[in-house]
C-alpha cells in the first residue's frame, strides 16, 4: 500500500473506532458487533506497529472507551479511580491463547496456575467498602474516573450494603472490589417487550440494557430492571491471600456475589479444555456471556508481569465466536424507511439465538441479496450484530429446494408504487415520493418530534392516527391542530392535550441547528446540521448556498450538497419552511457568535488543563475564528500547553518545530485586553441580506 493510503486508512480506523466506542460506551447503542469492532482495532494496532510515525494522539489503541457523557454534563458525581480500571486483551483463537501462555512462562521459572472464569457480558463496576459499609460504586468511566452510581447499585439485592464478619478472615478496613453488572435474558426480553408496547427505542442487547439502566436517575426505576452482579477482582491493599481464586472465595464469605463458573487450571491445556466446554454449555446459561477470562492466579506473578497502558499482562480474554443459528426464510418484507430507503427484511421460522427468539433478520440491501444469492424458502445462517435485528450471513445451499425461485428486489415502492431509484454511494434503493409516500411522511413527523429535533410530545401511534384521519400532511400542520381533533385520538385526555401544547410552545425556543436537523433533509444528521447552522447562520443563507460553497465545508461531500440542493428545489419544502418560520420556529442561529477573527486560519492543538474548563477553551478558540486540532501535525499553528500538558504532544510539537505557547501568551494572541471568553466585547453576526457572507458589527 502507498504511504498516503496507509495514513488515510489509519485516520479512517481511528475515527471510526472512536465513534463506535462512543456509541457503545456512551450511548449504549452499538451499530457493529464486538467481533467486527475487535477486527478494526486489531488492524489499527498492526498498522501502528508498522508505521509508528502515523500514530495519532487520539488513537483508541492507547486508551479504553469511556462511558462518561462527552458533553461533560453527567448527572452523577464523578470520582477518580484509585487504580485505573483497565480493559482486557482479546483473543479469538487458541493460538493466541498459547502465545499468551508462552509470554507468561517466559517471565517465570516457578510453578503457577491459571484461574479460568466466565466472561459476563455487562458493564464494569468498582465498589468501595469502608469499615464493611458500601460507600461508593463507580462505573468504569474513561478508566481513570467514573460516575458514582451508588444509589442505583443499592437496588441490586445481591450486593450487600454491609459486609458480614462471620468468616475466618476479617475484611480490610478499606478495599475495592470490581465486577460486572449484567441483565439476565428473561429481564431483557421483558424490558424490550415493555419498550415495544410504549413505542420506545429498544435496547440492542442485554449489555446495553444493563449499562443504560445503571445511568437512570430514578433508583426506583432501576430497581425494576432486574440487574445482577458478579464480582471478579478484589483489590485489597493488604492482600487477604496470595492467590486470586482464594481471595474471591474469602470475599464470598463476607457476603459478596462471586461467580460459581470458574476453575483453577494447572496449565494452558486444561484452560483450553475448560473453555471449549463452556463455548457449548454457555448457550444454556440464563445470562449473556461473551467469552472466558484467563488470569494468572498468583498475585506475586501478576505483579511481576504488570500492565500495558490499557490491559494487564497477566490476563487475557478468549472471546467466543458470535453464535449462529440455522433457520428458514418464510417471506421477505421490503420496508420503507423515513428517508425512503428500502430495506429487505426476512421473516424466519422462529429460532433461538444467544438466549432470545429470532423471527426476523435483515438482508441489508439489493446487493447483499444478490451476493448471498437468496432464494425464497432458503435455509440461512443468522448472527447477532450490534443492532437489534440480526443479520443473515450465509445460505445453506444443500437445503435449497430444487425449483426454488430467486428472490427479486422490487422495482417499485411496495407502499405507494413509485419507481425506485438506486443511490450509488449507499447501495440502497429509495422511493422518490418523499412528500406523499405514507411511511415517509409518518417517519418525517416522528423524526421532527424526536428528542434531538423539536422534542414534541407526540408518540408514533398518535402520529399514525393523525395521519390516517387526515389531520396532518405537512409538518406545519402540527401547529394548527384543534383541541377537538386532539381529543378524538385514542386515549387522549385534557392532560395529553396540555402536554402536547406545552411541548409545541417550547419548540419555539429550539435552536436553529435542531430545527434544521428536524426537517429531515436526507443525510443531514445532528452534527452536520450543527455545522451547517454555524456556517450559514440562517435557513435563507443555506437555501441560497451554491453547490461549490457547500462542498467546500469540511464534512459536506458531493452527495450531501446534492441532498441540500434537492431539498430546497422543492416548492413544497420551501412552503413548509416558510410556514414553520411563520409559526415561530427558529430559522436563524443565535449561537454562532463570532467574537473576533484573530485566530482565523489557525489550527490550535490543546493539551493539559487551563484556568477555564476545556470546553470553554475550545469555544473560545472557535469564537475567535480558529480551529481546534485533533492531533499535532505539521499544519498545527500552535500547541497550547496548559498544566500537566501531555508529554507526547510536547515532544511531537518540538520535533515538528510547532510553537508551544502558554495560556497567557495565547490570550495575548487571541484577543484585545478587554476580551474574555465569557464576555464578548463585540458580537459579529452574519448579515442576512449579504450574500457574500461578510460579517457585520452590531
Ligand atoms: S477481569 C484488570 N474478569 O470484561 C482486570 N473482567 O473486556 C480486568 N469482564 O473490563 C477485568 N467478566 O468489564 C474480568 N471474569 C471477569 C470478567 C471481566 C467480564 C469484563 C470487564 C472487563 C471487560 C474486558
Amino acid at each position: 500500500m502507498e504511504l498516503s493510503k496507509i495514513k488515510e486508512r489509519i485516520n479512517f480506523l481511528v475515527e471510526s473506532i472512536n465513534e463506535h466506542n462512543r456509541r457503545y460506551y456512551e450511548q449504549n447503542a452499538p451499530t457493529i458487533s464486538d467481533y467486527e469492532f475487535d477486527m478494526l482495532l486489531k488492524e489499527l494496532e498492526q498498522l501502528e506497529g508498522l508505521y509508528p510515525e502515523y500514530i495519532r494522539s487520539d488513537s483508541p489503541t492507547s486508551k479504553v472507551g469511556s462511558d462518561l457523557a462527552s458533553d461533560g454534563k453527567s448527572p452523577f458525581k464523578q470520582y477518580p479511580h484509585k487504580y485505573p480500571m483497565l480493559s482486557l486483551a482479546n483473543s479469538y483463537n487458541i493460538g493466541e491463547l498459547r502465545d499468551f501462555d508462552a509470554r507468561v512462562r517466559k517471565s517465570t521459572s516457578e510453578n503457577f496456575t491459571y484461574n479460568c472464569e466466565l466472561k459476563f457480558d455487562g458493564t464494569g463496576i468498582n465498589l468501595l467498602y469502608r469499615n464493611g459499609i458500601l460507600v461508593r460504586a463507580l462505573t468504569r468511566g474513561d478508566g481513570t474516573q467514573g460516575d458514582d452510581v451508588l444509589r442505583n447499585i443499592k437496588t441490586i439485592k445481591s450486593i450487600p450494603a454491609r459486609l458480614s464478619d462471620s468468616g475466618n478472615i476479617h475484611y480490610p478496613p478499606e478495599f475495592e472490589i470490581r465486577g460486572e453488572i449484567y441483565m439476565p435474558f428473561e429481564q431483557f426480553d421483558k424490558l424490550n417487550a415493555q419498550k415495544e408496547l410504549n413505542q420506545e427505542t429498544l435496547f440492542a442487547n442485554p449489555r446495553n440494557a444493563a449499562a443504560g439502566s445503571l445511568k437512570i436517575l430514578d433508583p426506583d426505576v432501576v430497581a425494576q430492571r432486574g440487574l445482577q452482579c458478579v464480582l471478579y477482582h478484589l483489590i485489597a491493599p493488604q492482600n487477604v491471600s496470595t492467590e486470586h481464586s482464594q481471595a474471591l472465595k474469602i470475599a464470598s464469605e463476607w457476603g459478596l456475589p462471586i461467580s460459581e463458573y470458574s476453575k483453577v487450571c494447572k496449565d494452558i491445556e486444561e484452560v483450553i479444555e475448560y473453555l471449549m466446554m463452556w463455548d457449548i454449555k454457555r448457550k444454556e446459561l440464563p445470562f449473556p456471556t461473551d467469552g472466558m477470562v484467563v488470569k494468572v492466579n498468583q498475585f506475586a506473578l501478576q505483579s511481576a508481569l504488570g500492565f500495558t497502558a490499557k490491559t494487564p499482562r497477566w490476563a487475557v480474554a478468549y472471546k467466543f465466536k458470535p453464535e449462529q443459528a440455522l433457520t428458514k426464510i418464510e417471506s421477505i418484507d421490503y420496508q420503507v424507511g423515513r428517508t425512503g430507503a428500502i430495506t429487505p427484511v426476512a421473516n424466519l421460522t422462529p429460532v433461538l439465538l444467544s438466549g432470545t427468539t429470532i423471527k426476523r433478520a435483515t438482508l441489508h440491501n439489493a446487493d447483499q441479496m444478490e451476493l448471498l444469492d437468496i432464494h425464497l424458502g432458503d435455509w440461512v445462517y443468522i448472527e447477532k450484530g450490534g443492532e437489534i435485528i440480526p443479520k443473515i450471513t450465509a445460505v445453506e445451499r444443500s437445503k435449497r429446494e430444487p425449483y426454488a425461485k430467486k428472490a427479486i428486489f422490487p422495482k417499485t415502492c411496495p407502499i405507494c408504487g413509485s419507481l425506485l431509484y438506486k443511490d450509488a454511494e449507499q447501495a440502497k434503493y429509495f422511493c422518490p415520493n418523499t412528500n406523499h409516500c405514507p411511511p415517509q411522511i409518518q417517519g418525517k413527523f416522528i423524526h421532527f418530534c424526536s428528542r434531538k429535533a423539536l422534542n414534541i410530545n407526540l408518540g408514533e401511534v398518535a402520529i399514525e392516527q393523525m395521519w390516517e384521519r387526515g389531520y396532518i400532511h405537512r409538518l406545519e400542520d402540527l401547529y394548527n391542530l384543534s383541541d377537538l381533533q386532539l381529543l378524538s385520538l385514542d386515549k387522549w385526555k385534557e392532560k395529553s392535550v396540555e402536554n402536547f401544547r406545552n411541548s409545541l410552545e417550547k419548540s419555539y425556543q429550539v435552536p436553529f441547528s435542531r430545527v434544521l436537523f428536524g426537517l429531515g433533509i436526507r443525510n443531514i444528521g445532528e452534527t452536520t446540521a450543527k455545522n451547517l447552522a454555524k456556517r450559514f447562520g440562517s435557513v435563507d443563507a443555506l437555501k441560497n448556498a451554491k453547490r461549490e460553497e457547500l462542498i467546500a465545508i469540511d464534512d459536506v461531500g458531493e452527495t450531501l450538497a446534492d441532498c441540500i440542493i434537492d431539498y430546497f428545489a422543492s416548492e413544497e419544502n420551501i412552503a413548509t419552511v416558510e410556514a414553520l418560520k411563520k409559526a415561530g420556529l427558529q430559522f436563524e442561529s443565535h449561537d454562532n457568535l463570532v467574537v473576533s477573527n484573530e485566530l482565523a486560519g489557525m489550527t490550535i492543538m490543546i493539551t493539559g488543563t487551563y484556568s477555564i474548563p476545556r470546553d470553554t477553551m475550545k469555544h473560545y478558540i472557535e469564537s475567535h475564528g480558529g480551529k481546534v486540532g485533533t492531533s499535532v501535525t505539521s499544519s498545527t499553528t500552535y500547541l497550547l500547553a496548559g498544566d500537566k500538558a501531555g508529554d507526547a504532544k510536547l515532544k511531537k510539537a518540538e520535533k515538528l518545530g510547532i510553537p508551544i505557547i502558554s495560556e497567557e501568551e495565547f490570550y495575548r494572541i487571541a484577543a484585545s485586553p478587554a476580551t474574555s471568553a465569557n464576555e464578548p466585547v463585540a458580537k459579529l453576526h452574519r448579515d442576512e441580506k449579504n450574500d457574500n457572507e461578510e460579517l457585520t458589527l452590531f
